[in-house]
């Protein structure tokens, strides 16, 4: 997901209003993240409703249904994960394109681009008819999220003021878990419907055509017109944005900074230099551990999850509603907290916080869940109390940190590579992720619990020891004040003579 926002330029004090003109990129933003989220949350719901498995998984139904049939292993089915898992693939690849099309025709038609996918998957996926509509509307929708992430993030970032860019920022990942709880909400009340899970993927073009319209009104952002050579109609643009005449100063800035960007003929040539390391680990590592907190298991298998614990289908769906609602409300105290309480002390207070979760979660489902039975009803409310406090401490830390962290720490000349970088990371991680699991849990039964708790010592050990503070530090100045004070990264910018002295025996 790439909304995170990449500044162009530091904390600059340059006159600007909050005009109509960002409000509307705002509302758009939202839209992109509302998409987005949507898509995460409905699949769990949709792939656990009976009339939908009759039609397209009857295999899958059929076990779901029979007595005997393993709770662990109901839903483990490869073609019914790809359902949940094709979307993110198709989103890393699409990126690629996504990218380039951003660069050379503009974030407008990339936005343009994007909503024209997500409508293309939503009619595919709401008339399916067969498997291969269904995976095809899903590529459609992860195509979608590709343009959608990689243009609208830029775009908020090039037409905010300065002052706004960063509440934005984690603001979106708020609208993402809204997504996530409107799709459990859609979820729940059409469940029972016969038609409920095309009602349910069809919801999907609420947001899709807000979005399609939205991009119709939006302006080319001052950025990318003097990038593609236009620097009349980018200052232009810049005075109607920003409300006021006098611009020049950010216009020169602007001029300035994409002076810079194209003298850099290879970004990620640059990405690859030991200077780049501290960078280039933490962004990659943190989009691992993000994903291998588990979080997306509850996203996106909370219902089918909550069956398997003998839960009926309608308390399933009812406690998605449940974890999705803590999602939003705990994002809202990262929105709050993270620039007092700093982004260390979140992701290991968190880190603790979910492990004591996962490991007690784990430890009542290998005492009381066996391959057939029903988990007395007291420890069913119990896991799901647990996993209500996961999910809140991966929302105010590793859920928008894992965003915010990689779109702040990296140098202008390798930004945009690098940031590209974490992106694809993530849906490659939440594509093994949506993939793997169900058949993760088929075999490993309960311990898959304590696997991921497993994963959360480890990123809770790395947050403590190698992650610096980068909270009040201006993402121009992260190099000097942050990497190169560092105990280990510091390591990574000794200048080269130096180095091969100390390397020489
Ligand atoms: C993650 C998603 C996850 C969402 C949950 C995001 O930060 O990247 O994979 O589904 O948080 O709120």
């Amino acid at each position: 997901m790439a909304h995170q926002v990449i500044a162009a330029n530091g904390g600059a004090d340059l006159p600007a209003k909050l005009t109509g003109q960002v409000l509307v990129c705002s509302i758009i933003a939202a839209f992109g993240g509302l998409m987005f989220g949507y898509d995460i949350g409905i699949s769990g719901g949709v792939t656990s409703m009976d009339e939908f498995l009759k039609k397209f998984f009857p295999d899958v139904y059929v076990k779901k249904h029979h007595v005997k049939e393993d709770n662990y292993c109901k839903f483990d089915d490869q073609i019914l994960q790809l359902f949940t898992s094709s979307l993110y693939l198709a989103a890393v690849v699409s990126s690629f394109a996504a990218s380039k099309c951003c660069n050379n025709y503009g974030r407008k038609i990339t936005i343009q681009l994007a909503s024209f996918f997500f409508l293309v998957g939503v009619v595919l996926n709401a008339a399916a008819k067969n498997i291969a509509m269904l995976i095809t509307g899903r590529l459609m929708l992860g195509a979608g999220i590709g343009f959608g992430n990689q243009a609208v993030p830029l775009f908020i970032s090039e037409i905010a003021p300065n002052k706004y860019r960063g509440g934005l920022n984690v603001c979106f990942q708020l609208l993402v878990t809204v997504g996530i709880l409107a799709a459990n909400i859609v979820n729940y009340f059409t469940a029972s419907h016969p038609y409920g899970w095309r009602i349910s993927l069809g919801g999907a073009s609420v947001p899709a055509l807000f979005l399609a319209f939205g991009s119709l009104l939006i302006v080319e952002t001052p950025t990318s017109l003097i990038e593609r050579g236009h620097p009349e109609r980018g200052l232009a643009t810049l005075r109607k944005i920003r409300g006021v005449e006098d611009v020049q100063k950010e216009f020169d800035e602007i001029v300035n900074t994409t002076e810079l960007a194209k003298q850099i003929k290879h970004p990620f040539k640059n990405l690859m230099k030991r200077s780049s390391w501290p960078q280039l680990i933490t962004s990659g590592v943190l989009q691992i551990f993000q994903q291998f907190t588990g979080i997306n298991v509850i996203m996106f298998y909370a219902p089918v999850l909550f069956q398997t614990m003998g839960f009926h289908s309608d308390a399933s769906l009812l406690s998605a509603v449940v974890t999705g609602t803590i999602n939003t409300m705990a994002t809202l105290v990262a929105v709050f907290c993270v620039d007092k309480l700093g982004r260390r002390f979140l992701l290991i207070e968190a880190a603790i916080q979910m492990f004591i979760a996962q490991v007690v979660t784990g430890g009542i489902l290998a005492a009381f869940l066996k391959s057939t039975n029903v988990l007395p009803k007291q420890y069913a409310y119990l896991v799901l109390l647990l996993i209500c406090v996961f999910v809140s401490g991966f929302a105010w830390s590793w859920g928008p940190l894992g965003w915010l962290i990689p779109s702040e720490i990296f140098p202008l000349e390798t930004r945009t590579a690098g940031f590209f970088c974490a992106v694809s990371m993530n849906m490659i991680f939440t594509f093994i992720i949506a993939q793997a699991f169900l058949t993760m849990l088929c075999h490993m039964r309960a311990m898959i619990f304590f696997f991921f708790s497993g994963w959360i010592v480890i990123m809770g050990l790395y947050a403590y020891a190698l992650l610096p503070e980068t909270k009040g530090v201006s993402i121009d100045e992260m190099n000097e004040k942050v990497w190169k004070k560092h105990w280990l990264w510091k390591r990574c910018f000794k200048n080269e003579s130096e180095q091969s002295r100390e390397d020489k025996p």
